[in-house]
């Protein structure tokens, strides 16, 4: 947990309501947060859930782990000091972007549950709506995909601390949405994550 260290600091209201905001843009800002293994799909599913809703006029954003580790968390690494770090950060800017009125599409590993229950807390103490999506897929069904080739290098030791190997994933207990990635078609998660924010009215102003 990190600390507030400044002082003397005020908050300052503006003029326009989030209402106004969301009915400016005719939709509702959200955190859709994903969570899972290395190579679970995290980031191909946002990507098509992006084109998706953009497809339907919905302004969405994506932050992504890898992405957001070459500018604004460049200076974390993996240690679980870090990683809680990183989450922080991306809890928070999620916040920001959600309350800008934006879909916003997390895909961090995000490996601790403690950790993801601060975003989540940090979003849903501002009344904006924190989706949890368990990217699920086997151990063996991320290694055998290994995109980038780094399960390959964390088994052969050239990567300390790799999630699933030698460091923790913490599965969600309660996902608000749950995609077998192994078994699941992306256009079928892609299609399993619209049909929850159309049934849960998230999809309106
Ligand atoms: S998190 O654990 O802090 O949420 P994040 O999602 O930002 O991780 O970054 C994970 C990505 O960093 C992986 O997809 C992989 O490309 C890369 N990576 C490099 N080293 C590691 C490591 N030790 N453990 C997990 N991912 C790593």
């Amino acid at each position: 947990m990190s600390e507030q260290r400044a002082t003397n600091i005020t908050w300052h209201d503006g003029e326009v309501s989030r209402e106004e905001r969301f009915g400016a843009l005719g939709q509702k800002g959200l955190v859709l947060w994903m969570t899972g293994l290395s190579a679970s799909g995290k980031s191909t599913i946002a990507c098509a859930l992006e084109s998706a809703l953009v497809n339907m006029g919905k302004h969405c954003y994506r932050l992504d782990g890898d992405n957001v580790r070459h500018g604004l968390n460049k200076n974390l690494g993996f240690s679980a000091e870090d990683r809680n770090e990183n989450i922080r950060r991306i809890g928070e800017v999620s916040k920001l972007f959600a309350d800008a009125g934006i879909i916003t599409l997390t895909s961090f590993i995000s490996p601790y549950i403690a950790d993801r229950q601060q975003a989540r807390e940090v979003c849903e103490k501002e009344g904006l709506p924190f989706i949890e999506v368990y990217v699920d897929i086997t151990l063996a069904e991320a290694e055998k995909r290994d995109p980038k080739g780094l399960y390959k290098k964390a088994r052969a030791g050239e990567i300390k601390g790799f999630t699933g190997i030698d460091d923790p994933y913490e599965a969600p207990e309660k996902p608000e949405i749950l995609l077998t990635s192994h078994e699941m078609s992306l256009d079928d998660e892609v299609k399993a994550i619209v049909a929850y924010l159309d049934e849960n009215d998230l999809l309106g102003s």
